[in-house]
């Protein structure tokens, strides 16, 4: 068996994620000086929590007969969607700028997808996927800005209300376009922990949602300097503005190094490789921000922490060794 499915969805079949372990980490919890519990979204198939809201998005429309997905992304939405359209035995094309990386493409074959590549930027490859996905048989998939996208993410808060004994203190998850944060927050609000604070972590340079939020409207920031590429949207989803409103959300950025830097301690804590992007997450705790948090009052006293590691498949032994000389690590 390839994988162990979860509950039946509401589209009444069972989902094409697996439900993720969530488990306490004596070397964070030792680190912080609190219990710090992960919920393990990097054991995903396709590598992150991307399969959740992507996979929900995916079945939805097939029920609805689509017949073809096309995704423009060379990150983990891509790879989200060729697994899902595989198992769902629609066929895929996932349209990537010319700047993605070689083996991008070759995992994404690896599920079976057309790959088309177009575009210097992703903006570039996402304006010929919509073109490509006009005919109304077609489902263009939105990497972070759609309700089925945060409807399947909201299920890995499900998940960790069951497995966690007691509620946290607080949740940590990382944003990009804001896809995962919106599902995290309706998720918290469904399962009755909409009292308790997320820190959403951004890194430096890949800060749009922490733009947004000081300058209180969904606001666009010129380039992605990161190299947590796949947090790299230049506008966040206005769900995720909206609903940042409605919850006790802290946001905060860390640097690449710090995001770097948490990625080679999570690799020789847990043996897990993780992108930046998940870097930025567990840099909460590593880099004492919670913490820091802590002492400053913005949040009460913390006994336990949620840190969703929200994994990502571009990274590679070689990739984290060249960042660790770039950055003096
Ligand atoms: C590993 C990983 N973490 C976090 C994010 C951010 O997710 P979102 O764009 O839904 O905010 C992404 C987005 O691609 C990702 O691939």
């Amino acid at each position: 068996m390839e994988e162990e499915a979860s509950e039946q969805n509401v589209t009444g079949q069972q989902p094409l994620h697996i439900v993720t372990p969530t488990v306490h980490s004596t070397p964070l919890s030792k680190f912080a000086g609190f219990q710090v519990y992960l919920k393990l979204e990097n054991l995903q198939i396709p590598g992150s929590f991307k399969i959740r809201g992507i996979g929900n998005l995916c079945q939805k429309a097939a029920k609805q007969g689509c017949k073809r997905v096309v995704c423009a992304s060379g990150g983990n939405g891509g790879l989200a969607a060729a697994y899902a359209a595989r198992l769902l035995n629609l066929p895929a094309t996932i349209v990537l700028p010319t700047t993605t990386p070689d083996f991008v493409a070759e995992k994404l074959r690896d599920q079976e997808a057309d790959v088309e590549v177009h575009g210097n930027v992703w903006d570039e490859s996402n304006q010929y996927a919509l073109k490509l996905a006009q005919d109304p048989d077609c489902l263009y998939v939105h990497p972070f800005d759609h309700p089925d996208v945060w409807e399947g993410h909201e299920s890995l808060v499900v998940e960790a209300k069951e497995q966690l004994g007691s509620p946290p203190d607080v949740v940590v998850a990382s944003v990009g376009g804001g896809g995962l944060l919106s599902g995290v927050l309706q998720g918290m609000q469904r399962v009755g922990w909409g009292h308790i604070p997320v820190v959403a972590m951004e890194t430096e340079g890949a800060d749009c949602l922490n733009v947004s939020l000081r300058q209180d409207t969904v606001s666009t920031i010129p380039a992605i300097t990161s190299v947590a590429k796949c947090l790299g949207a230049l506008t966040p989803c206005t769900q995720v503005f909206d609903l940042c409103k409605k919850h006790k959300v802290i946001s905060k950025l860390c640097s690449d190094k710090q995001a770097i830097d948490a990625c080679l301690k999570y690799a020789d804590d847990h043996r897990q490789l993780v992108e930046p992007a998940c870097g930025a997450s567990l840099a909460a705790v590593y880099s004492g921000i919670l913490n820091d948090l802590q002492s400053q009052g913005q949040l009460g006293p913390i006994k336990s922490a949620l840190i969703v590691v929200c994994g990502g498949s571009s990274v590679t032994l070689e990739a984290l060794d060249k960042w660790k000389k770039e950055f003096k690590l």
